[in-house]
Parts: C-alpha cells; sequence; structure tokens
C-alpha cells in the first residue's frame, strides 16, 4: 500500500521570524572552541542513487566538507538536512556540496523559539517515544472527525459504510455479483470469481486478503477487519473497502438468503462528523520518554491521521491498475501530520502572547488540551481495541486553541531548569555546555533537581517494593488570567494510590503573581510490572473562567533509559 507513515521533526517560531534555533538531547558531544553549530538544509531529491539513506549521505557530505566533524541532528520530512558544529571554513566548503540548499546558524539564543516535535511512529506498545525532550512539545497522533468512505449497497437495498481512499475512474462499481470468499486466500475460487465484489474475512490478516484480491484482479474486494492499523490500508490501488466486523452478520445473511446476491459500490465519499473522535492512533509512540523518563511524554495530541499534505508534484500519490496518479497533495498519516497542526497553534499562542517563554505556551496546550472525545466520553485508544487512553499515549489530551491562548495559568520554566534537570541525570558539563550552546558560561548544578516545573506528573513506583512509598514533586504556577483569582485543587482517579496536594487553594492578588505547591503521591503497586494508573489535577477557578488541568500517571514500567 502507497500509506507513508512519517516522523519528523517541526519548529514554529513566532510568526515574524523564520530563525530556526536547534536544542537537542545529544550526550557525548564535545564542542572545539572556534565551531559553531548550524542547521543545514538539504535537497533530498540531489541525493546520489549510491547511498542507502540520507542520514549516510549527510554523514558524507560532512565528512567531505568537514572531516571529523559532529552530526547531531538529521532532520525528515517537514525539511530535510541535518545539523552540525563546523568551523568557517568548513561552512563554506559544505555550501558547494551537492544538494545543498541553505543553513541557519544557531547563535530544541533558543529563548522564544518554540520547538514542536513527533513523537514517533512506534506505536503501540510502551516506551518507544522518540523526542521525549524536557524543553520541546512532544506530540501524538489522533484520528480526526473526517472519515474516506466507500458506500457498499445490496441488491435488497441494504446501504454498508466502509472505509476506503480508492481515487480510481470511474468512482462507482455498478451492480455486480456479489460473494462470500471467507479469507480470500483460495487463489482458484478468487479466479473463478472475478467478475464479481468478493467479500473477505481479513479479521485474521487485512494485508494478506487486500494482496490476494488485488493479484486475483477480482471487480472489487470488501474487507471485513477491525485491525488496529486499518487506517493504513485505505489507500487502495484498486476498488477495495474496509468494513467493520459488525457488519458481518447482515452481509453474509443477505448473501445466504438471495439468489442472486448483488452489490454496487460508491467510492470517493467524504463523511464529516466522524463519532468517536479523536481517537489515539495505533503507530503513535509511547511514552515513557526514554531519554527524560521523569518528565511525562507525549505532551499533547494532534489529529495526524489522514491528513491532507502538500506532496511533490512529480512523486505518485497512488497507482491504479499501471496507471500511476500525480497530485499536489496527499492524505498522509503519522505524528509529523499532528506536530505541524501543534506548531500552528503554538505560533497562534505566541503572536497573542509575544512575551511568553515556549514552556509557558507549551503549558497552555497542555492545561487546556481536553481529555475528552466528541461524544464527551474518555478518549479512545486504537492500539489497545478502543480502551480508554492513557497520557502515555495522548499526553495531557487533544489540543484545544481556543482555550489554549487564555489559560489562566502557566507553567513556566527556562534554561536553568532545564540545565537543573541535566545536572541530576548526570549529564557532563561538556554534555550540558553543549545542549544548553553555551560553550562559554560554567554549569551551574546548584539545586540540580530531575523534578522540572512541568504541567504534568509521572511517578515510578517499583513492583516488587515491601512497604509504601512516596513521590513528591514540586511546582510553581503563574497566574496570567484575571486578577484577583482563586483556584481550588481538584484530584481524579489513581485508585488504590492516594495523592495530597498542598496547599489545596492557591490565592492570586494580581497577573503575573507565581504560587507553588505540592503534589505528594503514596502507596504501592505491589506485584504488577508494566502498570499504568492515571487521574488528573485540576486547578479550578472559582470565578468557574479558568480550568488548569495535569494527567497524573503512576505506574511501576521501567524508568531506565532504553
Ligand atoms: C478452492 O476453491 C475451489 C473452487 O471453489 C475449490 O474447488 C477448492 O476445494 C478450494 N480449495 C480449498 C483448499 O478450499
Ligand atoms: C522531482 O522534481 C525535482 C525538482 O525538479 C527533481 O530534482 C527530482 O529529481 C524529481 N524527482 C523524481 C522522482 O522525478
Ligand atoms: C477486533 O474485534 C475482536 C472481536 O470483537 C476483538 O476481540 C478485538 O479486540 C478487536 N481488535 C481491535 C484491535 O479492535
Ligand atoms: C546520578 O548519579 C548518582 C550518583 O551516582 C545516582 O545516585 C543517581 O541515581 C544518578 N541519577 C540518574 C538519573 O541516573
Ligand atoms: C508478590 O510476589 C511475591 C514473589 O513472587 C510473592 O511472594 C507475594 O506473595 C506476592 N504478593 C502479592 C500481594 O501478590
Amino acid at each position: 500500500m502507497a500509506t507513508a507513515v512519517v516522523p519528523g521533526i517541526c519548529h514554529a517560531v513566532a510568526l515574524m521570524w523564520l530563525l530556526l534555533v536547534l536544542f537537542c538531547w545529544a550526550p557525548g558531544l564535545t564542542s572545539a572552541a572556534d565551531t559553531a553549530a548550524y542547521i543545514v538544509h538539504m535537497d533530498k531529491s540531489a541525493m546520489p542513487r549510491a547511498f542507502a539513506s540520507q542520514a549516510s549521505w549527510y554523514e558524507s557530505t560532512l565528512a567531505a566538507a568537514a572531516p571529523g566533524a559532529d552530526m547531531f541532528y538529521v532532520y525528515d520530512n517537514a525539511m530535510h538536512g541535518f545539523a552540525a558544529r563546523v568551523t568557517a571554513d568548513e561552512l563554506e566548503k559544505l555550501r558547494g556540496s551537492r544538494g545543498f540548499v541553505s543553513c541557519y546558524p544557531d547563535d530544541a539564543r533558543a529563548r522564544g523559539v518554540f520547538v514542536s516535535t513527533s513523537a514517533g511512529n512506534d506505536g503501540p506498545d510502551p516506551g518507544f517515544l522518540h523526542n521525549g525532550t524536557p524543553w520541546t512539545l512532544t506530540v501524538a497522533s489522533g484520528t480526526g472527525d473526517r472519515e474516506f468512505a466507500g458506500i457498499v449497497r445490496l441488491g435488497d437495498g441494504t446501504t454498508v459504510i466502509g472505509q476506503s481512499m480508492y481515487p480510481g475512474s470511474p468512482s462507482t462499481i455498478a451492480s455486480s455479483g456479489f460473494v462470500f470468499l471467507g479469507a480470500c486466500d483460495n487463489d482458484t475460487a478468487l479466479a473463478r470469481n472475478r467478475d464479481k465484489v468478493v467479500l473477505c474475512d481479513a479479521t485474521d490478516s487485512l494485508s494478506a486478503a487486500i494482496f490476494a484480491v488485488q493479484v486475483a484482479k477480482a471487480r472489487a474486494g470488501l474487507f471485513l477487519s477491525n485491525d488496529s492499523f486499518r487506517e493504513l490500508s485505505e489507500h487502495f490501488t484498486f476498488p477495495g473497502v474496509i468494513l467493520s466486523p459488525q457488519d458481518a452478520p447482515a452481509l453474509l445473511q443477505y448473501i445466504k438468503r438471495s439468489r442472486a446476491p448483488r452489490a454496487s459500490i460508491k467510492f470517493g465519499v467524504t463523511i464529516l462528523g466522524t463519532k468517536p473522535a479523536p481517537v489515539v492512533a495505533t503507530y503513535s509512540s509511547r511514552g515513557p520518554s526514554a531519554s527524560c523518563p521523569t518528565v511525562l511524554k507525549p505532551d499533547v495530541l494532534a489529529p495526524g491521521s489522514l491528513i491532507l499534505a502538500s506532496w511533490p508534484e512529480n512523486v505518485s500519490v497512488s497507482t491504479v491498475g499501471s496507471q500511476q496518479l500525480y497530485s499536489r497533495f496527499n492524505v498522509i498519516s503519522g505524528t509529523s501530520m499532528s506536530c505541524p497542526h501543534a506548531s500552528g497553534v503554538a505560533a497562534l499562542i505566541k503572536a497573542v502572547h509575544p512575551e511568553w517563554s515556549p514552556a509557558a505556551v507549551r503549558s497552555a496546550m497542555m492545561t487546556t488540551a481536553s481529555a475528552v472525545d466528541n461524544t464527551n466520553a474518555p478518549i479512545k485508544d486504537m492500539g489497545r481495541a478502543n480502551r480508554g487512553a492513557t497520557p502515555l499515549a495522548m499526553g495531557s489530551g487533544h489540543i484545544d486553541p481556543n482555550r489554549a491562548v487564555d489559560p489562566g495559568l502557566v507553567y513556566d520554566a527556562g534554561a536553568d531548569d532545564y540545565v537543573k534537570l541535566m545536572c541530576a541525570m548526570n549529564y557532563t558539563a561538556a554534555q550540558i555546555k553543549t545542549v544548553a550552546q553555551s560553550p562559554s558560561s560554567a554549569v551551574d548544578c546548584a539545586g540540580a533537581t530531575l523534578d522540572l516545573n512541568y504541567p504534568s506528573f509521572i511517578a515510578f513506583f517499583d513492583p516488587g517494593a515491601t512497604a509504601p512509598a512516596a513521590r513528591t514533586f514540586t511546582r510553581a504556577v503563574t497566574n496570567v488570567g484575571d486578577a484577583p483569582a482563586s483556584y481550588s485543587a481538584k484530584v481524579k482517579g489513581l485508585g488504590g494510590l492516594t495523592v495530597s496536594v498542598s496547599p489545596e487553594r492557591l490565592v492570586f492578588g494580581r497577573k503575573h503573581e507565581t504560587q507553588k505547591y505540592t503534589v505528594v503521591i503514596r502507596g504501592q503497586m505491589k506485584n504488577k510490572t508494566d502498570e499504568v494508573l492515571h487521574g488528573s489535577l485540576t486547578w479550578v477557578d472559582d470565578a468557574g473562567k479558568y480550568t488548569v488541568r495535569s494527567p497524573i500517571v503512576a505506574t511501576t514500567a521501567s524508568s531506565a533509559p532504553l
């Protein structure tokens, strides 16, 4: 199938300036005095065929211009290129390299630049999250309330709606014979029924059934499947529709009782208002973050499944039969599709509040995110057979731009806080300097702590512990809403553990005032490995205008970096 699932990194900057500044979690780097960090933008299409991957081409390009230089990031999808520390002479040589487009000096002045990154497409098992960097926004991917449908009409008038993005012409299959062929794994039976619409029980293997029907060149295929990755199979290259196994009884009964079963299909139909939505996509990578487990990641969920995205005009979007189709747009799924949505919201907030730090912008997006879907039920996770999504899949929830511009309170953090975190993680001074991009100033590790002032909480418990344990968090919130204002703490969930918040009320006399509080999670999660309990702490404004919500996770999943 022609579907692309693409990870990537994208940067949202204040609307006016497109300065790309990179912060990257890259232990082991050292910096030479006369080098500087640059982001080098490359034209991926200029890559010579001899290279197996983009990364190997970039490595070779950098090695030729700057022998020994460290490449500390590779960009994919949103832009192509890499980041490296090079000297001025080496940079001049790079400019002459094949595929060089442009470069930006890095002078993840980082202040004011918001970096939004994709969580990765390695779900649904926990712990495979990318870009779990504490100073970026890490974005998970979910569905939108839009479906691309194939509408099946049976001979008796019954209509069944399934999913399909078959782009062929004509966009209808006229009434044809209709037959059920089990798993569609019998080539002889498929060949005998080529002139028919064939119904396949694809609950065991969707891809095998699709392949068999494609090879047999049947008139059309209907595939019963609730495969949790099924949206990635919707890009049919022949007339095909994915149907829910719940529709099976009606379809089979019709075939059984009809003397000459028939079906017609209409493709190219878009259905809006799908419920429930959003649903966390199976492929979206789950936390905890291996690079920094004590910061709960991902941060938020944004639309990333079946997103209309611009596409190179000379790369085909689909093949129908033997004909390649071209378009300036394609429909793509992946966390690199959700990440730009979050970047756009960040740019909007930054435009309204230009003085806010990246951490304040991120906090606004997180504390106003929605943990419920458009049926007002907790957001579900396709990767867990549609059971409730945990914050390790969706972070604080689905981004809500309208609420995010006026969050009431924000959890702020700056470069010093990140340095204290890195100190507590035992990074060396050289590593911290490289990350903080300040090679000259000394690293101050006073007050080192793993407890970053973050709008979410993750507590690790040892399943083998013989006595209850306590995990303590300290937070500071800044009033960016009306003043005076007072808020009360409301804790939900985390059954079996006790969560205490102190103080339980926060009173702000004026705007921009900061108040501190402490959260203690106590208890035992005995003999349960990889258990995830979750709940939330919400600060509710007395005036009823603001609710500032933080997810809380208590888990026995390993906090050890992978
Ligand atoms: C495959 O289908 C053919 C034709 O319907 C049938 O004769 C044959 O028995 C089937 N083979 C198997 C293994 O079911
Ligand atoms: C697409 O067009 C670009 C720009 O003209 C060109 O460099 C590239 O080789 C083309 N790619 C393909 C697959 O034809
Ligand atoms: C698919 O449906 C079966 C039967 O209803 C169910 O057991 C299974 O969990 C479902 N799988 C997914 C991924 O929804
Ligand atoms: C850092 O090193 C100290 C002393 O060796 C150790 O106790 C601590 O667990 C380490 N922290 C992390 C996050 O690895
Ligand atoms: C936990 O596991 C240990 C070792 O397997 C066992 O001795 C103990 O009874 C278990 N405790 C509970 C509460 O299940």
